[in-house]
């Protein structure tokens, strides 16, 4: 059949029909149709569509959901970086924060308007839209780049497929966060703790699970919302956050309506005292307010330090307290052979969540708080994740009760259980104790280190009881039968297991490196370690001294890194992964942000190594050293006989002392932004 000018019309006609219906629905909460008609005129739509396939539109309604799930979701630089937010956790931060911007302003400008917002305990994403169509969708990852997440955000019916203005850019920015309300995320956990699956901490946990799911048909059915909160044009359309945000929700994105323009801190102190008290009856998580300067000539002013704007700032919630019953005390033994003792307790509702464990840290906290199974204890989130025990309230605790002993044995192995001198943790040496082995394999698998999906903690336990695995390392010689052979696991989810596990040889040398588990080395000093020894073997070799050289690397970390790479065992395994081919040098992709950035600076600094001491009187230590590298020098943490400059402030030590005896220049922060021409 030939397409005719007036079935265009009507396909147009629906597909905006629907388009107002949706963002009437979804956005402004004020329905315009039934149901009824609205799924009639979708089935409409949908006939036409697939009668004549030539007209469908990536931004047709009908084009939500995917048909085939995706196989990988691809790394992809953002176009603008994503910063995140310094925190304040009280007015006196709060004034601090505002002091240090006007200081730095140039107009002496008396009266500010600041944007309040709700923080939403969420995932931040990035949406492009290109002439008015989204055509990304990516997630925040470490800011620079993220994964390209298009298909699962276009099921999130609040985020427009197409704008909802006349003649839009040709390139459209949008930036938010991605939720879970709080009944979606309580019936996803009811269903997976069902099927027997682990449940998710918490809706931010939830949400960006949801994100990262595979099949955009299952994220469909979770129900993301969205909430815009920064709008970036091309060109200088806006002048300030207000209207930012005033015209997200036009072109059809839901911006939350409890934003707030106020004109002085005391007002922003008292709209975050408000929603202090208010937050529990929102349908939706939020773990603070976010305070922004509306003008954008100033934010363009202020800038960015290398992590946070300084034009905005979070201002966090105290952690939530509640009272519970303890029921037991047990032990759990690490990756590490750390044990650590925890409560278990009559479950309670904390800051969102379901919780009935609780770490009491380790034998000293024990004593010190004499908790006893019976009590009636405090609890809270430490950092708004860690249920931690506060305090006992011992007016409360019943008759013949007993104080609790840690044990003396390891639970998992029974071997005697050591606390060596001056350590607060008492550990299992034992390096045979399937519990170290089961932790590490957990910690190999997870995503920030090697991602091999399907190998939790079930598994791990399944593996290691079956004696199938030994070592990390035996990992990579594991066959499809021999998974199979395990306890509900079939043929194709041993196959996908062997292909997880196979894939994770392509891996990052910095990502292994963190998968080793090595004592104070998480993702971002692994990162900092491998770009410092661009193979293992010199970082093996690299001594004490070496190491403390790396700016960013304290005592404590190049003491542990240098034990680690003494140990027989550990050698034995660096060695067995290397013959399973795993990474152990950087490769080509080095790229970073700051180098971008730096491209178009002098670089008087080439090759001289800087040192950084004491109080600087404007800049922090790592906006010295942003400074620095821009201009192509390198900042390292111990003054040595290749030291060139040291940038000296208030209070300098023993770097200063040590400066001084080698001969090495001085400078001070005003030398150096003049030679900077700052
Ligand atoms: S603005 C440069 N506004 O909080 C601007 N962030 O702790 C940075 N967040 O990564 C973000 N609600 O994921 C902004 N109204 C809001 C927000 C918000 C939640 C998240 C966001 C950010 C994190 C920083």
């Amino acid at each position: 059949m030939r397409v005719t000018s007036e079935l265009r019309g009507q396909v147009t006609q629906l597909r905006s029909q629907l388009q107002k219906a949706g963002y009437a629905y979804y956005v402004l909460d004020n329905p315009i149709m039934e149901d009824a008609v609205y799924d009639r005129l979708y089935r409409q739509l949908q006939e036409l569509e697939s009668q004549y396939p030539g007209l469908i539109t990536s931004d047709s309604p009908t084009q939500r959901v995917g048909e085939e799930p995706a196989a990988q979701f691809n790394s992809v630089k953002h176009n603008i970086a994503l910063y995140s937010l310094e925190n304040a956790f009280n007015q006196s931060e709060l004034s601090k924060w505002e002091q240090k911007w006007r200081r730095q302003l140039e107009e002496d400008i008396v009266e500010f308007e600041y944007v309040c917002e709700l923080k939403i305990d969420g995932s931040a994403i990035a949406l492009t839209y290109e002439n008015g169509i989204l055509t990304r969708g990516v997630t925040r990852g470490d800011g620079i780049t993220g994964e390209d997440i298009t298909q699962n955000i276009r099921t999130i019916k609040t985020i427009p497929l197409k704008l909802n203005i006349e003649d839009p850019p040709p390139i459209v920015e949008v930036r938010g966060e991605a939720f879970l309300p709080l009944d979606v995320f309580s019936m996803i956990n009811q269903e997976r703790s069902k099927t027997g699956e682990n449940l998710f901490a918490n809706p931010r946990n939830a949400a960006a699970g949801t994100l990262r799911q595979l099949d955009a048909r299952i994220v469909a059915k979770r129900k993301l919302n969205f909430f815009g909160y920064t709008l970036h044009l091309p060109e200088e359309r806006l002048d300030n956050q207000w209207d930012s945000l005033e015209l997200l929700q036009k072109m059809g994105f839901l911006v939350n309506p409890h934003r707030k323009l106020c004109q002085s801190l005391e007002e922003v102190a008292q709209y975050f005292t408000d929603w202090d008290g208010k937050r529990h009856d929102l349908p939706y998580m939020t773990d603070g307010v976010v305070v922004k300067l509306n003008n954008y000539a100033l934010q363009k002013q202020l800038g960015f330090t290398q992590k946070f704007p300084r034009w905005a700032i979070a201002l966090k919630y105290p952690a939530e307290e509640v009272p519970t019953i303890v029921k037991d005390i047990i032990v759990n033994v690490g990756r590490t052979g750390a044990v650590t003792p925890m409560a278990i307790m009559e479950p309670v509702q904390l800051a969102g969540t379901t919780v009935q464990r609780a770490t009491l840290h380790n034998s000293d906290r024990v004593a010190q708080l004499d908790i006893r199974v019976g009590d009636t204890v405090v609890i809270r989130k430490a950092g708004e994740i860690i249920p931690e025990v506060l305090r006992v309230i011992t007016d409360l605790r019943p008759a013949q009760t007993v104080a609790y002993q840690m044990p003396n044995s390891c639970p998992e192995c029974n071997s005697q259980l050591t606390r060596p001198p001056g350590e607060s943790v008492t550990r299992c040496v034992n390096s045979s104790c399937p519990a170290i082995l089961r932790g590490s394999l957990v910690h190999w698998a997870s995503r920030d280190a090697l991602d091999i999906r399907g190998l939790g903690e079930r598994i791990a336990i399944l593996l290691i009881n079956s004696n199938l695995i030994k070592s990390i390392a035996d990992l990579y010689q594991l066959s499809v039968t021999e998974i199979a052979s395990l306890e509900r696991m079939g043929d194709k989810s041993a196959q996908n297991l062997v292909d997880a596990i196979a894939e994770s040889k392509q891996q990052s040398y910095a990502r292994v490196l963190y998968g080793l588990g090595i004592r104070y080395v998480g993702n971002v000093n692994a990162k900092i370690l491998t770009e410092n020894f661009p193979d293992i073997e010199k970082l093996a070799q690299a001594s004490i001294y070496d190491l403390e050289a790396v700016y960013g690397i304290g005592e404590e970390i190049a003491q542990s890194v240098f034990q680690w790479f003494k140990n027989n065992s550990n050698q034995e395994l660096v060695k067995a992964l290397q013959a399973a081919d795993l990474q152990f040098a950087t490769g080509s992709d080095t790229s970073n942000f700051d180098h971008d950035q730096s491209s178009n600076i002098t670089q008087i600094f080439s090759g001289k190594t800087f040192v950084i001491t004491g109080t600087l009187p404007s800049l922090k230590r790592n906006e010295a050293k942003e400074l620095i590298e821009q201009a192509g020098g390198k900042v390292t943490g111990s003054v040595s006989k290749r030291t060139d400059y040291l940038l000296a402030g208030e209070n300098a030590g023993s770097k200063l002392i040590k400066a001084r005896n080698l001969g090495i220049s001085e400078l001070t922060e005003q030398q150096l932004l003049e030679l900077l021409n700052k």
